[in-house]
């Protein structure tokens, strides 16, 4: 019998989404974003495929992040991306990862810490988020790194907020950054996987690619636009079939009442497992490579698909995400359905459900 539910996760695809952001970066080098668990992929798996793909540097948002990379003997340029708290800070460094600095005080903080490490100054040039706004700042947290002993002066960044869908904020931002980051003469890096995919001239020094190492589309459209593999199936079976007459329900709430004779299946995997209540009435399974509309409510552990006159026999497997004969569900149909991004959809899939692994 087939595991309930299970997130297969295509490692090769990893690598070769790497290698071809890689190959449209270079000369920048590619840094692999594998935060919040490899944006559901499994963070050392997939730190392990991207390094495979050219990966040279791997980034995390959060300290714990990055010590849970090291504890799995995980070496190399790796960079911490997010706010650290003091206690976070010191958890950082422990793990020899590069840390991410604006403010003096910050800097200030890592020399107490009597720890040599990478410090990467942040521009806000107009996420509006982490980083400082102002230049001179910027130069002077730069300098204080720079004369700091012990501590090096490992890059200069800044984030784009319309990479995917304002090109003109994003060139705006660039030209901020450009003239500060160039004064710095370190390691210049700006480009998220749309930046670097529709904008030469963001790639600089390196890339921070997150999204299009998972093979997921950037642009919210189709990855295979961009010659990307989506490396995420979700895969469940079918765990009973019935038949059903004209006018019975299934689910909560009742909101399938069937309008003619026909045969469901129950499927177990649910809104627990990151199959979000939100896409109720709106997606599909692939059942035997047939495309099989989810009919009723989303429950926490089970779906229902309604097969009309052609019955599955129990056990056959249901396709929520991936390819099946000549078929494909990818995340960004889901995130079109839910009216939010891919990103969110494979983050989504909860710690319920195992990942399982091919080369
Ligand atoms: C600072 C920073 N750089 C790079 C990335 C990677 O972005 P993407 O997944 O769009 O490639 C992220 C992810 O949100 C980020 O926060």
């Amino acid at each position: 019998m087939p595991v309930r539910a299970d997130a297969r996760i295509d490692l090769g695809a990893i690598e070769r989404n790497c290698a071809r952001l890689a190959a449209v970066a270079a000369p920048a080098v590619l840094c692999a974003v594998v935060k919040a668990n490899g944006y559901g992929h499994g963070a050392l798996e997939a730190a392990r495929a991207a390094v495979r793909g050219g990966a040279t540097w791997l980034a995390v948002a959060t300290a714990l992040e990055a010590t849970e990379l090291r504890a799995a003997g995980i070496e190399g340029p790796l960079l911490v991306m997010g706010a650290l708290s003091p206690e976070e800070l010191e958890i950082a460094l422990a793990a020899g990862a590069d840390v991410v600095a604006w403010r003096e005080e910050f800097v200030a903080a890592v020399v107490a810490r009597g720890v040599g490490a990478g410090v990467h100054v942040k521009l806000d040039t107009g996420m509006g988020r982490l980083g400082t706004r102002d230049p001179d700042e910027a130069t002077r947290v730069a300098a204080a790194v720079a004369a700091a002993g012990g501590l090096r002066l490992a890059g200069a960044m800044t984030h784009f907020a319309t990479a995917d869908d304002d090109p003109e904020f994003m060139a705006a931002q660039l030209a901020r950054f450009l003239p500060w980051a160039d004064a710095l003469g370190t390691l210049r890096h700006a480009a998220n996987s749309a930046a670097t995919l529709r904008e030469p001239a963001a790639r600089l020094d390196m890339v921070r690619c997150g999204i299009a190492v998972y093979g997921m589309d950037p642009f919210h459209r189709d990855p295979a636009d961009h010659g990307l593999e989506p490396a995420l199936a979700l895969v469940s079976y079918v765990a009973e079939v019935k038949r059903t007459a004209a006018g019975e329900s299934a689910g909560y709430g009742r909101r399938f009442i069937a309008e003619r004779d026909t045969w469901l299946a129950t499927i177990p995997i649910g809104y627990g497992d990151g199959v979000r209540r939100g896409l109720t009435g709106r997606f599909e399974v692939l059942l035997g490579g047939r495309r099989v509309p989810v009919v009723g409510t989303v429950s926490m552990d089970n779906i229902t698909a309604d097969l009309g006159d052609e019955p599955v026999p129990v056990g056959t497997e249901a396709v929520l995400l991936g390819a099946r004969g000549g078929e494909r569900i990818v995340a960004e149909d889901w995130a079109r359905a839910l009216g939010t991004i891919n990103y969110e959809i494979t983050c989504g899939i909860s710690p319920r459900v195992p990942r399982s692994y091919a080369p």
